[in-house]
């Protein structure tokens, strides 16, 4: 079991410094619109992955006129206690684990982990490819440290090898052997990035048909990555040359992947319902719990932005019974009426107002 006890937040989007107690088991985030509900757990989510689930770039999370944010937690990971501490500022970030800087993050990521249930879940479906593989590296990347090694170093050698074709596109160098080398290093990391990526999405693919099937009595999902290139990646990538020289850019390779959701094999998206869409957001997350438990041995934190109220109580309990008091849970809402509080033993409500907490209110269950 992980849990957070303390937080606090300096510079953190609309927080100027705040400091908050949780409960180890079901904490309620309550307010009206825009006054920081979303930003509190997105800062949890964001000590814990060192990128936030909304923003791909962390300038955003930067408190308007301030330099830096910073985000710590005194917590407990299998009752140790422990402390993190992140540092983003326009220099880059810096992660501290019980004190101590990481010398890289992927040392840090995945300490603590957390799985984020939000709106914007519904994109992995409908949304572009790259939200697809925002997510695939999200959460491969608090399962496998060497994942974010080999992703972070296909980046740069990606980064190197289109700078080379862009001064080749423009004739300010023909150097054909420094595009090779480059070209070579390129695949090397490519094959590890999509290797990992389909062992990942065909575990998750088959635990999410199984909860999607079980939530939903009716379709089967089937979940395919979707590489633009399967095998021989050095071929493949010389096979594009000439074109990638005349475009200036690589056109395949782990970064122009996708994932593919089909009922049947009829993509999703051309013929599912928006609950249905819904049903299966919420089973690929739950899939990814599910895959922490089993891989991992732990249960992540898990963090629920607006959406919890919005399951009917069915869905809501199938999720409860699922963590089965083994997570600390943080729900955000800008209502009580959908909860079904009733079911649950203990509780706190947080109430937010402009980037403040207004006051606290701890609920013990009158039945035990
Ligand atoms: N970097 C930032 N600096 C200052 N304010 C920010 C920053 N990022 C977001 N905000 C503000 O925070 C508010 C949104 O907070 P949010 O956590 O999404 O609210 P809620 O979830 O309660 O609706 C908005 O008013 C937005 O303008
Ligand atoms: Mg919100």
């Amino acid at each position: 079991m992980q849990t957070i006890d303390v937080l606090k937040l300096e510079n953190f989007r609309l927080y100027k410094k705040i400091e908050t107690r949780f409960d180890p088991g079901i904490n309620i985030i309550l307010g009206d619109n825009a006054q920081g509900k979303t930003s509190l757990i997105e800062a949890i989510y964001t000590l814990c992955l060192t990128k936030s689930h909304k923003s791909p770039t962390d300038y955003n999370l930067i408190r308007q006129e301030a330099s830096f944010s910073r985000i710590y937690a005194r917590g407990h990971r299998d009752k140790k206690p422990i402390t993190l501490e992140l540092i983003l500022s326009k220099e880059g970030k810096k992660a501290r684990y019980n004190k101590i800087e990481s010398k890289r993050l992927s040392d840090y990521v995945g300490i603590m982990k957390a799985v984020m249930f939000a709106p914007e879940d519904l994109n992995l479906i409908k949304g572009s490819p790259s939200e697809r593989r925002r997510f695939i590296d999200l959460e491969l990347s608090q399962m496998d440290r060497h994942y974010v090694y080999h992703l972070n170093q296909y980046r740069k050698h990606l980064k190197e090898r289109n700078e080379q074709l862009k001064r080749m596109q423009k004739q300010k160098s023909h150097d054909q052997t420094l595009l090779s080398v480059l070209t070579e290093q390129l695949s090397h990391y490519a094959k590890k990035v999509v290797q990992k990526r389909q062992e990942f999405v065909a575990a998750l693919a088959e635990v999410a048909n199984k909860i999607y099937v079980d939530l939903s009595k009716e379709d089967i999902l089937k979940v395919s990555y979707e590489p633009s290139i399967e095998e021989n990646f050095l071929q493949a990538f010389n096979a594009r040359q000439t074109q990638d020289i005349a475009l200036g850019t690589t056109t395949l390779g782990p970064h122009r992947d996708d994932c593919g959701f089909y009922f049947e094999s009829m993509p999703v998206k051309n013929i599912a319902s928006q609950g249905q869409i819904r049903t299966i957001a919420l089973a690929l997350k739950m899939a990814v719990i599910e895959l922490l438990n089993k891989h991992h041995d732990i249960t992540p934190i898990i963090l629920l932005d607006d959406v919890f109220s919005e399951l009917d109580s069915k869905r809501q309990q199938s999720i409860l019974s699922m963590l089965d008091n083994k997570a600390q849970i943080f729900i955000t809402t800008t209502s009580l009426n959908h909860l079904n509080l009733e079911t649950l033993n203990s509780y706190q409500i947080i109430h937010i107002k402009s980037g403040t907490i207004e006051g606290v209110d701890t609920h013990e269950s009158s039945h035990l």
